[in-house]
């Protein structure tokens, strides 16, 4: 099959992993014989750079046109120590959600075997732990009213949520805990807002539409110290925009390493695919940021599109580097050896490859020189 993916690689580490990621459906292109064009477009800062602004008309379309999207990170540190500047490469992100109506996001955070030693957690908290994170992404905070006041001292930003909000997320999540271990959990913080109020209302009716789940409800105070105590207790947990950006940074320390974590942000007619770390900008061109999340992300990318086989090749692969400890430092102990990010990548490119050939010399993959004897 043949199909055009737009590549928004953005800024810091977001180059080098992406084109990792691209290795790894290169290879899976050539064993499955099918054709991926990639159309590249800018975001962020190398946008402003480039163009002055975050989220180019271009980009746009390119996105817009394009089968699904391969987003890498955003962000720069010369904005980050100047908050109120005007433009800002996240502006760019928040944008293209907006515009393209990316209004789920959804992250599954899993704890890998190989790695449970790499969680501050301890190991039989974190073992077996599956959740999906379903995050609202259009609504909310982040794009309410913001204001301040002339002389700069108060500050206001609005919260809104529509009915209409609520239950396009709510029916995604509801489907996907029917396929998984049936249970939704809702969190948000009742107990104060009213917009929450208003979630845990059309949730409830929500959940009537689906007999076979179960439905309960956590604060998000309380959420955000279950995830890290007893993780194994959620499915899939359903929340709005502010509460799962917070939470679902507090689920990756299950997973050992942020760079392990992938997204789907899935809209009507788009989807876009990420790692969740940021930009990384201390580590950006030393080709030694963990590329896995991205790579991750790809396959998610396929499995949206329906290639399961070909996204299982990726995880297979995946499975593989950590089996072998092929694997960036950020999962290695001090006096460990690491692999570079690029490193990596030919490993995943060439199991996928040449996964099927059991005479493969993994020895020589590791360097990136696949020899079949
Ligand atoms: C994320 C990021 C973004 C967010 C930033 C870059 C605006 O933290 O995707 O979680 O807050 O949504
Ligand atoms: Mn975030």
């Amino acid at each position: 099959m043949k199909f055009t993916f737009a590549v928004i690689s953005g800024d810091g580490i977001g180059p080098e992993v992406t084109n990792q990621a691209k290795k790894a459906l290169e290879a899976v292109a050539e064993v499955y014989n099918h054709v991926f064009l990639y159309k590249d477009a800018k975001i962020g800062a190398c946008a402003i750079d480039e163009k002055g602004v975050p989220l180019p008309e271009e980009t746009i379309k390119i996105c817009k046109e394009a089968d699904a999207i391969l987003y890498g990170a955003v962000g720069d540190i010369k904005y980050d120590n100047n908050p109120s500047s005007k433009i800002r490469p996240e502006q760019g992100i928040l944008q293209l959600r907006q515009e393209l109506k990316l209004f789920c996001n959804i992250r599954p955070i899993k704890a890998y075997n190989k790695l449970l030693k790499n969680s501050p957690l301890k190991r039989e908290v974190v073992s077996g732990t599956d959740v999906a994170i379903f995050r609202e992404l259009t609504g909310g905070i982040y794009f309410g009213k913001k204001e301040l006041s002339k002389d700069g001292k108060i500050a206001f930003d609005g919260c809104q949520y529509s009915e209409e909000e609520i239950l396009r997320v709510a029916h995604l999540a509801f489907k996907a805990a029917g396929e998984r271990r049936k249970k939704v959990t809702l969190v948000d913080k009742a107990n104060v807002l009213e917009t929450s109020r208003l979630w845990r209302r059309v949730v409830t009716e929500v959940a009537k539409e689906y007999e076979d789940v179960s439905l309960d409800f956590m604060l998000v105070d309380n959420a955000t110290m279950q995830i890290v105590l007893n993780p194994k207790q959620f499915d899939v947990i359903l929340t709005e925009n502010l509460f799962g950006d917070i939470i679902s940074d507090v689920a990756t320390v299950i997973g050992g390493s942020i760079g392990m974590l992938a997204a789907s942000s899935i809209g009507e007619k788009h989807a876009l695919f990420e790692p969740i770390h940021g930009s990384y900008p201390q580590a950006a061109g030393k080709d030694i940021a963990n590329p896995l999340a991205s790579i991750i992300s790809a396959a998610m990318m396929l499995e949206y599109l329906g290639l399961e086989d070909e996204a299982d090749a990726i995880h297979r692969a995946v499975q593989k580097s950590l089996d072998l400890g092929i694997t960036t430092k950020d999962l290695k102990a001090k006096n460990q050896t690491a692999a570079l990010t690029s490193k990596v990548g030919d490993f995943i490119a060439d199991y996928i490859e040449n996964q099927e050939d059991s005479n493969m010399n993994f020895k020589n993959i590791h360097m990136g020189q696949s020899t079949i004897i």
